[in-house]
């Protein structure tokens, strides 16, 4: 094998997309509940996205942050209104990890500081900052240890914020508005208030990731938007570009920037934006929100007719199915016989649901029907 072997991969090659399908190269058609990680929002290969894409490559497929580029100009716009964000800026750049990277730099060029509280059991990717915020030691080299002092607190926990906050050298509270990888567990409300609230009187920024649970997957536009607050920075990456990479921040407007305080070379570059303001364009036109909260509601009432099923965590169409044993089985008997595809979690006995936000009810009743089948 030539390639770097990191990932584990079950052996089936996906050739083909659309909507909420994939087809294997043996022609075998598959249920998409996985999204390729979150990835695809507005479905595989709509024909908004492909033929704003096609147009945009035959015109020009690249040129760098040295000129002016409308199409990223128009982006900001319409994802700064349809987020409800009008005041905010947007930072343009690849990858959820690049994001939060950027987004805790600016935290400590704000404030000058350079202590974090992040959260046990979040991601927040694979680069130096982000490592040193994420609850995984295992995913850290030597050298991505002790960067900047970090102290990781429980979800929902205010008498442990209490305590955190009397340090003097916080630049930042990172959270994810759901977590993803670590297993559906969320911060409520309440805590986000509070935290906010604190962050405000403390001179603290807050950095809400959204870079799975943001873009219409929870049926807000963002999940934190479910607790009324507004942080300082919003991460976002996944959805955005439904397959094409791209990443952004959402920055208040008292975070100034200076020339060369961040940057990129790729970071919104004419086909990201062109990809971003498709996927825009569908979630508004298509009322994609409305449908993912409709689905969340008939998906939740079809899974309490199984008894197996312990709980159902996450919001919308980001969700953590728990049995009181391990999934392993299951998904892999979903993905071979049913021909549906799933993801999983840190939580070896959760089920991780994250399928297109445009997936109709019929299409997700397969996987009620499917899991009552297996588990019968
Ligand atoms: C909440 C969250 N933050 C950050 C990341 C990192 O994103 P990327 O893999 O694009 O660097 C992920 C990826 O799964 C994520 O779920």
């Amino acid at each position: 094998m030539k390639l770097f072997d990191v990932y584990p991969r079950y052996d089936v090659e996906m050739v083909k997309a659309e909507g909420v399908f994939l087809w294997d190269s043996n022609n075998h058609k598959y249920l998409d509940l996985y999204g390729g990680h979150g990835v695809i929002s507005i479905g595989h290969t709509h024909p908004v996205y492909v033929d704003r894409l096609k147009s945009q490559l035959g015109k020009m497929a690249f040129y760098s942050n040295s000129v002016n580029i409308p199409v990223q100009e128009s982006f900001a716009e319409e994802l700064t209104k349809f987020s409800g964000y009008a005041d905010y800026k947007v930072f343009l750049c690849n990858s959820g990890a690049e994001a939060n990277e950027n987004a805790l730099k600016l935290a400590s060029f704000y404030t000058g500081k350079r202590r974090v509280i992040a959260f046990k059991g979040s991601f927040h990717g694979r680069t130096s900052a982000t490592l040193a915020v994420t609850d995984n030691p295992k995913l850290s080299s030597a050298l991505n240890r002790s960067t900047f002092p970090v102290d990781f607190l429980e979800l929902n926990r205010t008498d442990q914020l209490r305590q955190a906050f009397e340090k003097e050298d916080i630049c930042a509270v990172i959270v994810e508005g759901i977590q993803g990888v670590g297993g559906l567990d969320a911060p409520s409300p309440a805590f986000l208030k509070q935290l906010s609230e604190t962050c405000q009187q403390k001179g603290v920024l807050l950095i809400l990731d959204e870079i799975q649970s943001g873009y219409g997957r929870t049926g807000k536009f963002f999940a934190h938007q479910y607790a009324g607050i507004q942080p300082d920075i919003i991460t976002m990456a996944k959805g955005m570009g439904n397959g094409f990479p791209m990443a952004g921040l959402l920055i208040h407007p008292k975070i100034k920037p200076w020339h060369g305080m961040l940057g990129t070379t790729f970071g919104g570059n004419p086909l990201a934006c062109t990809a971003g303001l498709a996927v825009l364009k569908v979630l508004r036109q298509d009322a994609v929100l409305k449908n993912v909260l409709e689905v969340n509601k008939f998906l939740m009432n079809k899974l309490k007719e199984i008894n197996q099923i312990k709980q159902i965590k996450g919001k919308g169409l980001m969700l953590g199915v728990e049995f009181d044993f391990p999934i392993r089985e299951i998904r892999q008997t979903l993905l071979f016989k049913h021909k549906i595809f799933t993801g999983s979690s840190a939580d070896p006995n959760l089920l991780r649901i994250l399928p297109p936000l445009t997936i109709s009810k019929k299409q997700i009743a397969l996987f009620p029907a499917a899991l009552k089948q297996i588990l019968s």
